[in-house]
């Protein structure tokens, strides 16, 4: 029997203007996490089972676009190995929030498949095999998810002709993030379109609006790689009035921004996709209880503290 596990992610600064090849910054979330288990089946046949969803899957007949099939399909092939395998999943990590749900738990699954047949995936390996099933859940994935989760490390993430290049991201002194959401699923599709629509009908304004984004996320990696903490605050509260100018912040983001800051958290923006999803709040220790509790009293659907430790 093997277990094994994998860390959520977050985007901290760039997200939109990434796709129009800008950077972007990312880290992932050590304490949230997807688990797997495998384990020999005396039967024959391998069956998933998702008891977070209530779901139960028999591999030999699940759809070839089943996510939580594809990746055992595509690992044991990968692996060049055949059994007879029962496969339990489970996550604390909220799915359809921007924190990578999909792509930890593929990537437990990947490592507790490997672990069980005693083979040995490179970072890089594992990465890959997540991407083909990322595929699945969205159509064209942009590959940070796999990437920040499969090596565990904060990444700058660039887009260049369909390329991702990723470069480690040095955190120099470790901060809390205060995560909160807002109860609707985020909307990456959508805004991504709509963005994509804004810019073809006035592409100088909006890019603009990405090379701000751009110098915005400059200055965050030198702050993070120089320890300058207390400028993050700012730089999210900056790169959020170009998120809001994108069109992809919403009335529920802003309230939960205005709660957040109210309580004290140095600065925040929306992660991911917008108009739901993720708020992220930068908040010196002693703010994040106060933090917390004010996003909770005003009806965030959940709250998160997390510490984004060194590397
Ligand atoms: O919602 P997430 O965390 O998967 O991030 C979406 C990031 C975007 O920049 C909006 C889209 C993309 O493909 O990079």
């Amino acid at each position: 029997m093997a277990v094994e596990s994998a860390c959520a992610k977050i985007i901290l600064f760039g997200e939109h203007a990434v796709v129009y090849g800008q950077p972007a910054l990312a880290v992932p979330l050590a304490q949230l996490r997807a688990r797997a288990r495998v384990e020999s089946r005396a039967g024959a046949g391998i069956v998933i089972h998702a008891p977070d969803v209530g779901q139960v899957i028999d591999l030999e007949r699940a759809a070839g676009d089943e996510p939580l099939a594809a990746i055992v399909r595509l690992t044991l092939e990968a692996l060049g190995e055949q059994r007879s395998l029962e496969v339990t999943v489970e996550s604390d990590i909220p799915p359809a929030s921007g924190l990578g749900s999909g792509a930890a738990v593929a990537t437990a699954i990947v490592r507790a498949l490997a672990t069980h047949l005693r083979k040995r995936l490179t970072a890089e390996q594992v990465s890959a095999l997540v991407f083909e099933t990322e595929k699945l859940h969205h159509g064209t994935p942009s590959g940070v998810d796999n990437s920040v989760i499969a090596w565990e490390q904060p990444l700058r993430f660039v887009r260049r002709d369909g390329a991702l290049e990723l470069t480690p991201l040095r955190i120099a002194r470790s901060f809390w993030l205060v995560i909160a959401h807002t109860g609707i699923p985020g909307l990456t599709r959508e805004t991504v379109r709509d963005v994509r629509r804004a810019w073809e009908r006035d592409r100088m304004a909006q890019e603009a609006i990405f090379a701000r984004i751009g110098s915005i996320v400059d200055e965050a990696q030198y702050a993070l790689e120089s320890g300058e903490n207390a400028r993050l605050g700012g730089l999210m509260t900056r790169n959020q009035v170009e998120l809001e100018e994108l069109g992809v912040s919403s009335p529920e983001i802003r309230t939960l921004l205005a709660t957040g800051l109210q309580a004290g958290a140095a600065g925040g923006k929306l992660s991911g996709g917008g108009r739901g999803g993720n708020v992220i709040f930068f908040a010196e220790p002693e703010q994040v209880e106060p933090v917390r509790d004010a996003l909770e009293r005003a009806g965030a659907a959940q709250v998160l503290a997390t510490r984004v430790a060194l590397s």
